[in-house]
């Protein structure tokens, strides 16, 4: 791996995003589960906003379930809320176990980056972007310090991104397998692809939000998809069917 190129790119191009200025496990975890479906730009006021109203791992734990999912609406499936509140009551309660995929919703990759961003140990958190760079330069990551962690992430996230490998302007271009010759995906046609705001997740997000509020269920949406959302959340467990009506569970 060419790690000093890499870090001396990632010195000068890093994003300043606000999970990078802290080596708080609690904060690290929220970023992480945030990101795991949520674009950067979408998550930093999302993840202010998590972070002034619960500042703790038992802040988190001592909220009631409702308040967690309506702050969560719009963040993708609300089932990841509900875990990390899981893991933030075991922490509150035990602390941080050596081992963090013993608490409940996480998973290698969560593990590996609280493990490296918060308590700087030499792992490397491989997402879909780690993957590609692994893939596309051939590099077989050993013990990778925490600061290189973040470079090759930056560098899947702004460089060699899945549609674009941009090699012109990649730092490590010159040691990498496949300089030159990373073959492009195509995007998928506009029109085949879903408007989010059509989509099951966008309408399970709207009557969360509506049952967190306490208020009546979403107007305006599509009947039939409001029931396919409303039976997904109750087979779920986040919604509860109580009588004739729906509350989020305690
Ligand atoms: N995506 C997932 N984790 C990230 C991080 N720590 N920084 C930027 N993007 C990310």
């Amino acid at each position: 791996m060419l790690a000093e190129p890499l870090l001396d790119w990632y010195a000068d191009a890093a994003r300043d995003l606000p999970w990078r200025r802290t080596r708080d496990p609690y904060a690290i975890l929220v970023s992480e589960v945030m990101l795991q479906q949520t674009q950067v730009a979408r998550v930093v006021g999302r993840y202010e906003a998590w972070m002034r109203r619960w500042p703790t791992a038992g802040a988190l734990a001592a909220a009631p379930v409702a308040d967690v999912l309506g702050e969560w609406v719009g963040l993708g499936y609300n089932r990841r809320a509900l875990r990390l509140r899981e893991a933030c009551a075991v922490v509150a309660r035990d602390g941080w176990p050596e081992d963090l995929r013993t608490l409940p919703g996480i998973g290698p990759y969560t593990a590996a980056a609280v493990g490296a961003f918060a308590f700087g140990r030499h792992e490397l958190p491989v997402d879909t972007n780690v993957r590609r760079v692994l893939e596309r330069t051939g590099w077989t990551p050993a013990r990778t310090p925490p600061e290189l962690g973040q470079a090759v992430m930056e560098l899947g996230a702004t460089v060699c991104r899945a549609r674009d490998a941009a090699c012109g302007r990649c730092p490590v271009a010159s040691g990498c397998a496949s300089n030159g010759r990373v073959e492009v995906v195509p995007r998928a046609p506009a029109r085949t692809r879903e408007r989010f705001e059509d989509s099951n997740r966008w309408v399970r997000g709207r009557v969360v939000e509506a049952l967190a509020r306490g208020g009546p269920l979403p107007e305006g949406i599509d009947l039939g998809r409001l029931e396919t959302a409303i039976a997904g959340l109750v087979a779920d467990g986040l919604v509860i069917r109580d009588g004739q009506g729906l509350r989020l569970p305690d």
